[in-house]
């Protein structure tokens, strides 16, 4: 039943387990709450050098500083009941109270900037039934690895707009496939208009976390990522250090060519101790994961961003049976040097929770979800990405709570 949090681009081998489809327990609507909560204090130490990107002037928001901790982030909107990284998905994350909203980004052939979570669009579109594009179909090495399938690189923005999204783990989320067809794939452009829009009417903010795919594959073809986003940035406002932002990214690199940009707050994401970051791999550094958790690492990490996007594993590893073991030393580490924790990924299904989380025998079934929650919050982690933001915000209210 386990399963290891995969990123890109193994994830385009999903290690979503398909399931057997059984109905789960629908939580959504349990819980709509308001970005109220408890408001911690952040470390001491020295900060990210904001002022590198000449963006250090604020606006009229708190910045990050503000936001409700443990922050629930939206992983990919509310994708535990809407296919993933569609406006539905976004906006029933934002309807739920969730306080971060996250998109991943990619490029289309003609430059602009879509929601998806990896270049290849095989499993979250319908492209495969449009004729039109069988010819598209190829295979590509990506970051090392080998896929084949549909890349949004080789489509214009308006042939992406023919298609329509659909969920990736039918299997698994039978209730969402409900909505395959409903949304076309958002352009970041079309979120920023759409948080805009909903920030006025809410008459508060609208918080997005931001992630760059791929940015060293993507740059080597001609479609760098920073810079466009750095424009779209600049034309919304979310350019300064307070703007309502995160910039995420699995290559340092890409944080670090943000930081001169912007001035928009940075999350250095962390998979596995043995993974090698793909932008230190064509650059011949041999540091992983491992190097940057130590505290040189997370100093050098603290001299162009804010945070850490750590795999839930590096906060509490898991034993062989998948059981939770005690907490490393990671969030007080971090923290030591000024660093804020968004570790992912928290999902509902017993699939996807630690062993000792699980309820019965069904994968596709929902766990003891609070309780890992409770174990997680008890680090002291500043926030969670979680596909489930009704359930974070529930655990997120028993834990300022108590
Ligand atoms: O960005 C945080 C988390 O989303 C990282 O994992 O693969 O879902 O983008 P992934
Ligand atoms: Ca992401």
């Amino acid at each position: 039943m386990g399963t290891q949090e995969s990123r890109q681009p193994r994830q385009s081998q999903d290690t979503y387990e398909q399931g057997r489809g059984t109905g789960r327990r629908a939580l959504l609507g349990a819980a709509v709450l308001g970005a109220g909560g408890a408001v911690l204090g952040l470390p001491g130490a020295a900060r990210a050098d904001e002022a590198k990107s000449g963006e250090s002037g604020g606006e009229s928001g708190g910045g990050y500083r503000s936001l409700p901790v443990p922050t629930v982030i939206a992983h990919r909107g509310a994708s535990g009941y809407r296919p993933e990284h569609t406006l539905g998905s976004y906006q029933l994350a934002l309807d739920m109270g969730a306080h971060v909203i996250e998109q991943d980004l990619v490029p289309t052939k003609d430059g602009h900037l879509v929601c998806r979570h990896e270049n290849d669009i095989t499993g979250t579109t319908d492209v495969a039934s449009h004729p039109e594009f069988a010819g598209r179909k190829t295979t590509k090495v990506v970051d090392g690895t080998s896929i084949t399938g549909w890349f949004t690189e080789d489509f214009t923005l308006a042939e992406l707009k023919t298609l329509r999204a659909k969920e990736r783990v039918p299997g698994t989320r039978q209730e969402n496939t409900l909505y395959d067809g409903r949304w076309e794939i958002p352009t970041f452009e079309e979120v920023l208009r759409w948080a805009d829009r909903e920030g006025r009417k809410r008459g508060k903010q609208v918080w997005l976390h931001v992630e760059t795919k791929h940015p060293t594959y993507f740059r080597k073809l001609g479609l760098g990522l920073e810079e466009p986003l750095a424009k779209l940035l600049r034309k919304y406002n979310r350019h300064k250090k307070n703007s309502p932002v995160f910039l995420q990214s699995f290559e340092p690199t890409s944080m670090q060519r943000m930081s001169r940009l912007v001035g928009t707050p940075r999350v250095v994401l962390l998979w596995t101790p043995d993974d090698r970051p793909y932008d230190f791999v064509e650059a011949g550094d041999p540091r992983t994961v491992a190097d940057l958790i130590t505290p040189e690492g997370l100093a050098w990490i603290a001299s162009y961003a804010q945070g850490i996007g750590p795999l839930l594993d590096l906060i509490i590893p898991k034993d062989a049976k998948g059981n939770l073991t005690e907490p490393t030393t990671l969030v007080a580490d971090a923290h030591a040097k000024g660093l804020i924790l968004h570790p992912y990924t928290m999902r509902n299904e017993n699939s996807f929770l630690p062993a000792d989380f699980r309820k019965g025998t069904d994968a596709n079934a929902y766990g003891d979800v609070f309780g890992a929650f409770k174990v997680y919050f008890d680090t002291g982690i500043d926030g969670i990405f979680t596909d489930n933001p009704d359930t974070g915000l529930l655990a997120h209210a028993d834990f300022v709570d108590d």
